[in-house]
């Protein structure tokens, strides 16, 4: 079992809170510094789990789960993508908390007092034979004075790694992280809002490009991303900086299609040959939004959005182009292997295999064993094989992604 080593006194936990704001500013993604802010809430009061549920509006939605005693905060785990929400009111400690804006200490959770309005909620105990104990349970107040999330932390452990009350003074430390994570949260929240916004704007035109569609594309990628970081035994903490990157600029991988007409994009029947050669420039179109840009991000969205109908053996487009930043480039070779950029080639394996197994206007979902023959028939052809074993070696965590974004209705 591996343990979260502690920061012991207030002093000491300031300065710690200090630094990690500092931290929390190099990321721009809000999994990463959902990530982050619990993994420094968990550090001041060495809790072995927690959780950060953010508001949605009547509800709480888990949006990051740590548990050192099933999982490794820094593995690939399918229990990232719960697909779980409680209502804000007084009947859950979670939802007390969200609703009152009030800090709960709870010594032991499977002997709260009866007066209390709320329960203890035992069902991810007997699922996964876990035993919580001791809560520390917050919210997070955002600038309009509302909360925009709760962070509970579980089970503090003691001198001998068993389970004790939080120490009391702790949770002033926790709150001062709390206080100022909420603004964090809410910037990551307006990158990714602002990222969605653009896609629904694309979606307007192409109905195939839905937000699920978008965020199963972005998670896939991101998740078969640190797998292959994890495996070139690149540093923790990169991977999570990086992952982020992947999610969010793999989610703009179709943004060109904002350049293509309505006639060819809504077009029921098979496109002409002439049609099709225009539709393939939603990759230039989508490089040319993201060019002369220093972002690491725009960077990564370019290279995804020009590169992720590229095939591993050189037969995809759009090859090799003269000058990304004209908009009217032209093929001037091909493009296989290595040379495409990684990112690119995790991202067509994700959207390939997103689009097997949805339902089209055009064709029926394929079954989940189905799409998997193609991935593997096509690994070394159309997809960097790299990529395929990584993207089958995590597949219990590409069915949490599945059920999580679902398409409305
Ligand atoms: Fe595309
Ligand atoms: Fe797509």
């Amino acid at each position: 079992m591996k343990t979260v080593p502690g920061v012991s006194c207030v002093h000491e936990g300031i300065s710690h809170v200090l630094a990690v704001f500092l931290k929390l500013r190099e990321l721009r993604g809000t999994d990463a510094i959902l990530d982050r802010i619990l993994l420094e809430a968990r550090k001041i009061c060495r809790a072995e789990a927690g959780s950060i549920l953010l508001v949605k509006e009547d509800r709480l939605v888990f949006s990051i789960v740590h548990n050192d005693f099933l999982f490794s905060a820094d593995g690939i785990n399918k229990h990232l993508y719960l697909n779980a929400s409680v209502p804000i009111d007084d009947f859950s400690i979670a939802g007390f908390t969200a609703k009152h804006s009030e800090t709960l200490l709870l010594d032991d959770v499977y002997a709260l007092p009866r007066s209390y309005p709320f329960k203890f909620n035992p069902a991810f105990d007997k699922q996964s034979g876990y035993h919580t104990r001791s809560v520390l349970s917050l919210p997070l107040i955002n600038f309009q004075g509302r909360v925009c999330a709760v962070i509970q932390l579980i089970n503090s452990l003691g001198q001998d790694n068993k389970a004790v009350p939080f120490p009391e003074d702790s949770v002033a430390c926790v709150s001062l992280l709390a206080n100022h994570a909420s603004a964090c949260i809410e910037n990551g929240m307006a990158t990714s809002e602002l990222i969605l916004r653009t896609i629904r704007m694309s979606e307007l035109r192409d109905p195939a490009e839905t937000g699920p569609h978008v965020q199963r594309v972005g998670a896939y990628s991101a998740e078969i991303y640190h797998r292959m970081a994890q495996e070139s035994g690149l540093d923790a903490s990169e991977i999570k900086r990086r992952k982020d990157l992947v999610r969010m600029a793999a989610m703009l991988h179709d943004v060109g299609k904002v350049g293509i007409s309505d006639v060819i994009l809504k077009k029921p029947g098979k496109l002409t040959e002439g049609e099709y050669e225009t539709m393939k420039r939603h990759t230039l179109y989508g490089a040319h939004l993201f060019r002369n840009s220093a972002s690491e991000l725009d960077v990564m969205a370019r290279e995804i959005a020009l590169n992720h109908h590229q095939r591993f053996d050189g037969k995809g487009y759009p090859g090799r182009v003269s000058n990304i930043e004209d908009v009217d480039a032209m093929t001037v070779g091909t493009m296989a292997g290595g040379d495409i950029p990684q990112p690119a080639r995790i991202v067509a394996l994700a959207d390939v295999f997103d689009a097997l197994i949805s339902k089209r206007a055009y064709k029926e979902p394929w079954t989940m064993g189905m799409a998997l023959d193609v991935i593997r028939k096509e690994s070394g052809q159309q997809f960097d094989p790299e990529v395929v074993s990584a993207f089958l070696s995590i597949l219990d965590v590409i069915e949490a992604i599945r059920g999580k974004y679902q398409e409305a209705g």
